[in-house]
């Protein structure tokens, strides 16, 4: 395709791609489905690749992200992004009203809003095109975001209708629905449970809440994986001044003619009752909304009131936020049980008489541990307090003493394990009771075979959790090496299995002998190390052998990995069991050290080169430069010296190097330098 028929063709996408895109946010009406939406982008993307510079900044590509951010620019507000002064009751309210009118003796009316539980952003639009996106920050400065921002699908790169002035800015709220929530946290406490992290470490990692989530995803450097976090936006001010309308309410309607999100549950309300009544509506309907609201915004309407009432240092006086209070509930403690995962980890759980609490049953609380459970004194039977706060996870705040119906005892911790019986373990300043019995204890031999053949780590996608079970428990396997001894007729003989489904299933285990080493370290399942760390540990020793010969010391020089993890894989190779596992997974055919062709020099261009590598790079990880160093037919040493030719120099790199690398005359290249270097 030439460049005039491109240019015809992604001006065409252009417009048919938003027109999609409205139908799907705006008007929640999709003409086509996904999957052909998927197809146009592509298209889009591919030509913008090939002509880049038919690229626009308001290209609906640039939705699904791709540039990186090292560092968000500060940007200086041109108006202070003031915030707001709040009260909790009806009294603050009739405080907040009675103040206006000692001020303003004229009729107004407060426009009522709902506080969305998100971070805040400032969106400048110059001729109707997205320019800029900047956090609140400390009120005077923000982080400029944009290329996260653009990937917000109600966000408008391009504004329709018309009157917007030529640059604005408007003011609005990001946050993430309840959904995409729950879809990311979902997926991230899989992700840490396969790295073996118990209950009240996993909780400890996962987002609390959807605004901690938006704040952490507005920071994230590549902005494709932002584009994942289906983040949503509401705006709620614009900024200066705009003729013609003269009140807040109606700009905003007006700004929704322009393509801008705006709430469609905001009120005019004539009087302070009205806004009490609002209030109450919401505190009773909060729970049915999509996302998560943690208050109401009342405004005055009215620019020339508005004005009139002006600004403290922090806060407008003619606006304030009411807060609602956490939700609690109060429920039967039922009984508590005690749940062990694939480490052994205990975590007792309290089950509760299912009880409504935002928006959702509640039947279980985490009880955490056992220092927990004392320091409480919650005991089976008690009535207890459930609140969901700023926390998604329900938690138990209070027990309610005085309706126990008996004296009884405090609750006596497990000193078994619930599955296998031998007495629990619990490490010197650990909170944590452990079942040691791991290959005897069947939850522990279930995950750790379950986690051996997850996508990830051997992929054998014909084994499902199920089976492993029934395997198990027939005792036709015990550790992940058993897989390999696994023979037709054994299969056969159990209910349920036919020829094609046994068949598979020792297809699958025998394709995974084909596994590259990295995804074997993975799928050993060693506490704390997950893909990426069993990615730097292949880099690094190339062998399991090296590695499990590698002092402490040793595998802290990788990549990565910091004391906790180099203790947990130095303890587990050095536990006989596990290694005799490993031989047999060796023996069975599986990978144990890197392809031999993964060092094999993919090109000479390095030929008779020496390199030292040094510094924070952007592009490659350390031991990846490393990699493509050798790859390339060069060599790396480990500092300068006078045998060095070239100093490959990332950030933060220490000064006395350069210095040294100066005097020996040793050429200095930037990674993209390097890059360049082997791309010829
Ligand atoms: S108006 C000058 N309206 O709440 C007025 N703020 O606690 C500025 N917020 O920083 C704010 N929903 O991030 C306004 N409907 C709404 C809002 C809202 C959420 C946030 C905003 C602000 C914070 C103050």
């Amino acid at each position: 395709m030439d460049k005039s028929a491109a240019e015809r063709r992604v001006i065409e996408l252009n417009q048919v791609i938003n027109h999609h895109n409205e139908r799907y946010y705006q008007e929640a009406n999709p003409e086509i489905s996904d999957y052909e939406f998927d197809r146009l982008l592509e298209e889009l993307q591919m030509l913008e690749r090939a002509f880049p510079e038919l690229l626009k900044s308001d290209s609906p590509s640039q939705r699904v992200g791709g540039s990186v951010t090292k560092n968000f620019p500060t940007v200086v507000h041109e108006f202070p992004f003031l915030s707001l002064a709040n009260s909790y009751s009806r009294e603050d309210l009739e405080d907040f009203d009675q103040r206006i009118r000692k001020l303003w003796t004229g009729a107004f009316s407060y426009t009522c809003e709902l506080k969305y539980d998100g971070v805040a952003i400032g969106l400048t639009y110059e001729k109707g095109i997205l320019v800029r996106a900047v956090t609140r920050g400390d009120g005077a400065m923000g982080d400029e975001v944009t290329p996260n921002v653009r990937t917000i699908r109600n966000i408008p790169l391009r504004l329709k209708g018309e009157g917007f002035p030529n640059t604005f800015e408007i003011r609005g709220e990001i946050y993430m629905p309840l959904k995409s929530f729950e879809q990311l946290n979902h997926q991230r406490k899989l992700e840490l449970e396969d790295l073996g992290y118990n209950e009240d470490q996993i909780n400890e990692k996962l987002f609390k809440n959807p605004r901690n989530a938006t704040a952490g995803s507005l920071k994230i450097q590549e902005s494709a994986e932002v584009a994942k976090r289906k983040l949503d936006c509401c705006v709620y001010a614009l900024m200066g001044e705009y003729p013609g309308l003269e009140s807040h309410f109606d700009n905003l309607h007006l700004a929704g003619t322009w393509g801008f999100p705006v709430s469609k549950h905001s009120k005019t309300c004539a009087s302070l009752s009205d806004v009490f009544q609002f209030i109450d509506y919401w505190d009773e309907q909060r729970d049915s909304l999509p996302f998560e609201i943690d208050g109401i915004v009342i405004k005055v309407n009215e620019y020339a009131v508005q004005r009139v009432l002006g600004n403290t240092a922090k806060s407008p006086r003619w606006a304030m936020a009411y807060k609602f209070k956490a939700r609690q509930a109060y429920t039967l403690l039922d009984h508590i049980s005690y749940q062990v995962g694939r480490t052994g980890a205990i975590t007792p759980v309290a089950n509760l008489k299912p009880v409504f609490l935002a928006g959702t049953t509640v039947k279980r609380a985490s009880l955490h541990n056992a220092d927990f459970i004392a320091e409480m004194d919650i005991r089976e039977g008690d009535y207890v307090w459930v609140e969901k706060g700023g926390e998604i996870i329900p938690k138990i705040v209070g027990v309610d003493v005085n309706a126990r119906k008996e004296i009884g005892q405090p609750h006596h911790y497990i000193e078994y394990c619930p599955e296998c019986k031998s007495p629990l373990h619990r490490k010197e300043g650990e909170a944590q009771h452990y079942c040691l019995n791991a290959n005897g204890c069947r939850p522990q031999i279930c995950g750790k075979i379950i986690h051996y053949v997850g996508r990830k780590a051997m992929d054998i996608s014909s084994l499902g959790e199920k089976t492993i079970e029934l395997f198990v428990s027939e005792g036709l396997i015990r550790t992940p090496a058993d897989l390999y001894q696994l023979t037709k007729e054994e299969i056969l003989r159990l209910e349920g299995f036919k020829e094609l489904s046994t068949q598979n299933i020792l297809d699958g285990i025998a394709q995974s002998k084909e596994v590259p080493f990295e995804r074997v370290i993975f799928a050993l399942g060693i506490r704390y190390v997950g893909e990426t760390v069993a990615k730097k540990l292949a880099i690094h020793f190339r062998s399991l052998e090296n590695i499990r010969n590698a002092t402490l010391e040793q595998l802290l020089e990788a990549e990565e990995i910091g004391e906790i993890i180099a203790q947990s894989v130095f303890d587990y190779l050095r536990n006989t069991e596990h290694w005799e596992m490993i031989e047999a997974l060796r023996h069975a055919g599986v990978k144990m050290e890197l392809d031999a062709d993964a060092f094999m020099p993919k090109s000479d261009v390095l030929a008779g080169k020496t390199f030292v590598v040094s510094g924070v790079f952007s592009l490659f990880s350390r031991d990846e430069l490393k990699k493509k160093i050798e790859e390339n037919g060069g060599k790396v040493l480990s500092s300068v010296s006078g045998a060095t030719q070239f100093l490959v120099a990332g950030e933060n790199m220490g000064p006395e190097k350069r210095k040294k690398a100066d005097k020996l005359g040793v050429s200095i290249l930037s990674e993209q330098e390097f890059n360049q270097m082997i791309s010829h």
